[in-house]
């Protein structure tokens, strides 16, 4: 393991304050156990669907080069455990979270994984280039997230695929009045201050538009979780306009969402507004920026983006033609099946858990069941509609159906070029 000194670089004055914050409060919480997180990633299908949902059109392979930029106490830990066949490599300009990711990469003898202390924009002096670069709440700390941005876009190959996780600004409306509340009071990111701040919080009047986090947000109890959401010395948010803007300058082209039924005009309750019809009548990012402005509480966005000189980005499944008879399903993790106390009428229930709207729930028919029952990871839509030939649905509505299980991120798909 290397650690690089922070050297004269020209940062901003912000990004030394930035780094001491981080030092004193790494976030996220430090962890020391990484069995049950090993655990939860044996299911090989588990590790198809992550792998489709960045590279639809291509065979599955674990032995990638992956670029945890940012990568905080654990990140970088947690994908050379998920992906032992893959090199992964974790940056942070933080040495708190270097050493803390140093340990865990001791305690589980992670051969496969480097540790670099690196600020993100000094990537390149890594001499490296990377299949997939995982950036989750980072660039938007940055004092210069455009240079961040090309900093990144520069070690990633050019058939790569990068996961950005970034602020969300309209759901972060009550972080960031108390953000200001904060600045007013000179409240400091200190443990006193943070001490003083939650006894504050008991008493935020219960109409304040924090305290929908509050209620819902578990890691908001923690103290380096408070202090990295309301004492951050910098961070900004994205706007779905701002967030396609910000791709495109830094030279990169959306691909999708990591979770994409919220955004989606023809899932939840964004298909039965009045005005249905006039929002799947907008292009996509015109209907994904209405979709943030109707939800109202959308705290991050998480995409995944592709280098805009890439061999064609994402290729959104096909339902058009006859290509979908051979894409093969493979249900994504975080997706259950309930069949107790249905609605009437109702064979299952399908959620998947890392939706944050409770209208995000699809009901499925005794047909429509019949079909999802027949997804085990390897037979194709046509192999899978042959075999329930006897269903009421005809052959278009069964496909349209695996298309509407792609929209609510109950599956993806492995798109493959081979003949079904
Ligand atoms: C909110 S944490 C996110 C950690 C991790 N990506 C995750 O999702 O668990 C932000 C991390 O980015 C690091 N960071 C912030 N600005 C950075 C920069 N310019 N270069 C490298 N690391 C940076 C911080 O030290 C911190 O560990």
């Amino acid at each position: 393991m290397s650690h690089q000194k922070d050297s004269c670089l020209p940062m901003s004055d912000m990004a030394p304050v930035v780094k001491d914050f981080y030092e004193r409060y790494p976030y996220p919480p430090p962890v020391e156990n990484l069995d049950r997180y090993r655990a939860s990633w044996q299911h090989p299908q588990k590790k198809r669907a992550d792998y489709h949902l960045f590279w639809p059109s291509e065979p599955y392979r674990e032995n990638r080069s992956i670029l945890i930029a940012g990568c905080g106490t654990s990140q970088a830990a947690k994908h050379a455990i998920r992906w032992p066949d893959a090199k992964i490599v974790g940056i942070d300009f933080s040495a708190n979270s270097i050493d803390k990711s140093s340990q865990l990469k001791r305690k589980y003898q992670l051969d496969n994984l480097e540790l670099h202390q690196l600020p993100i924009e000094r990537v390149g002096e890594l001499g490296m280039q990377f299949d997939q670069i995982v950036c989750t709440g980072v660039l938007h700390h940055l004092a210069d997230p455009d240079a961040g941005l090309k900093a990144l876009r520069n070690v990633l190959k050019i058939d790569g695929a990068m996961h950005l996780m970034l602020y969300a600004p309209y759901g972060r409306t009550g972080i960031y009045m108390l953000q200001e509340f904060c600045r007013r009071l000179g409240i400091e990111a200190n443990d006193e201050g943070i001490r003083d701040l939650v006894a504050a919080l008991q008493l935020l009047p219960l109409t304040h538009p924090l305290q929908n986090l509050l209620r819902e947000a578990p890691d908001f109890r923690n103290p380096a979780a408070l202090a990295d959401a309301l004492l951050h010395p910098q961070d900004r948010a994205y706007s779905v306009p701002q967030l396609f803007e910000f791709l495109e300058n830094g030279g990169m082209t959306f691909g999708r969402w990591i979770n994409q039924a919220a955004y989606e005009s023809c899932c939840g309750v964004m298909e039965k507004i009045p005005q249905a019809s006039r929002l799947a009548a907008l292009s996509k990012a015109g209907q994904y920026a209405a979709a943030e402005l109707f939800r109202g509480t959308m705290l991050t966005h998480s995409v995944v983006a592709y280098r805009n000189d890439g061999p064609g980005g994402l290729q959104r499944p096909d339902f058009s033609g006859e290509d979908c008879y051979r894409y093969i399903p493979v249900r994504r993790a975080d997706t259950i099946c309930i069949q107790e106390n249905l609605p009437h009428g109702a064979a299952a229930v399908l959620i998947n858990q890392s939706h944050t709207f409770k209208d995000l729930v699809l009901i499925l028919n005794a047909a429509e069941k019949k079909l999802f029952d027949g997804i085990d990871g390897n037979a194709s839509v046509g192999n899978i509609i042959s075999k329930n030939s006897d269903s009421p649905l005809p052959t278009d509505s069964s496909c349209r159906f695996f298309e509407r299980l792609w929209h609510w991120d109950q599956i993806v798909f492995y798109q493959s070029k081979a003949t079904a």
